[in-house]
């Protein structure tokens, strides 16, 4: 499948790398709506489209909501006359020791149990129901197949302090890759992607030293940029004979 052309439903559009892939797609020649849950970041994201190709239109809508993300469905494909191309971006981290004991006062501190279950909801959660209404609206109305693109992380390899974030992206994985089986018949494509540290308000929220000793880590001693990785994103939507696997884009770095 070609990206010229090509309809795309893009999740978490109006930061980071969601608003990247959205302004990329429309500027190769797709029409995309977007999702997001701030209304203000939509309004950026459509502004700064307003001088490319494709049509750009974002929805407020939460990945986690089911009742939303049924509606987001509808609404995309009503406006874009159709979908051809999922990409499940969105994505929230909430850090944390499983267990952590004070030196001083010997309390045992545990990771709450809210915290792991947004992060579930956001990241596994939202791609399932994401993933399950496309390919129902698509084989509802005999079309002619599409692509699924999950973005990942390279915390899916196990990341210390992330026990929800690492077990949300490796279980994205392992459904990209079962969802490239069950999908197949309907001429469904899925990938993933796993990027390592990227440049997006993610990052740059972090103390400096500290992104510093995580960057000494990356064999190439940079992050990457939400442009790198939308060059996998194109590849997954035009190489048509990828399915079910995950793209490492991360610089080297291995955890
Ligand atoms: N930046 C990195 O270094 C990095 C590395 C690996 C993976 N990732 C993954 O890439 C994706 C994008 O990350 P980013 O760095 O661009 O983050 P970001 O915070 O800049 O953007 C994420 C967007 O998702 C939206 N969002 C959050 N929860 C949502 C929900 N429930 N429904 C709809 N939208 C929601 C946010 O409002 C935000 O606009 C995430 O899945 C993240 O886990 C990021």
């Amino acid at each position: 499948m070609q990206v010229k052309g090509s309809k795309v439903l893009v999740t978490g559009g109006a930061s980071g790398m969601g608003r990247a892939f959205t302004l990329a797609l429309a500027r190769d020649g797709a029409d995309v709506a977007f999702c997001d849950l701030s209304e203000d970041g939509i309004a950026e994201t459509e502004a700064a489209a307003a001088d490319l190709p494709g049509i750009v239109k974002g929805f407020i809508a939460n990945v986690a909501n089911e009742a939303q993300v049924v509606d987001l469905i509808n609404q995309s494909w009503d406006a874009l006359g159709g979908l051809d191309v999922l990409v499940n971006n969105a994505g929230i981290f909430r850090d944390g020791l499983l267990v952590k004991q004070d030196r001083e006062t010997g309390e045992v501190r545990r990771f709450p149990l809210a915290k792991w279950q947004q992060v579930i909801d956001v990241d596994l959660t939202g791609p399932f129901l994401m993933t399950r209404e496309f390919a129902a609206k698509i084989i509802e109305s005999r079309g002619k197949g599409g692509v699924v693109v999950n973005i990942s992380s390279v915390a899916r390899h196990g990341n210390m302090g992330q026990s929800n974030y690492s077990a949300a992206k490796a279980g994205l994985v392992a459904d990209t890759k079962l969802w490239a089986g069950e999908l197949a018949r309907y001429g469904i494509r899925t990938g993933a992607i796993a990027p390592g540290f990227i440049d997006t308000p993610i990052l740059q929220g972090m103390p400096p030293e500290m992104l510093e000793r995580l960057i000494k880590g990356v064999p190439l001693r940079r992050a990457g940029s939400p442009e790198e990785i939308y060059t996998a994103v194109k590849f997954i939507i035009e190489c048509d004979y990828f399915t079910g696997r995950c793209i490492d884009v991360d610089g080297g770095l291995t955890l």
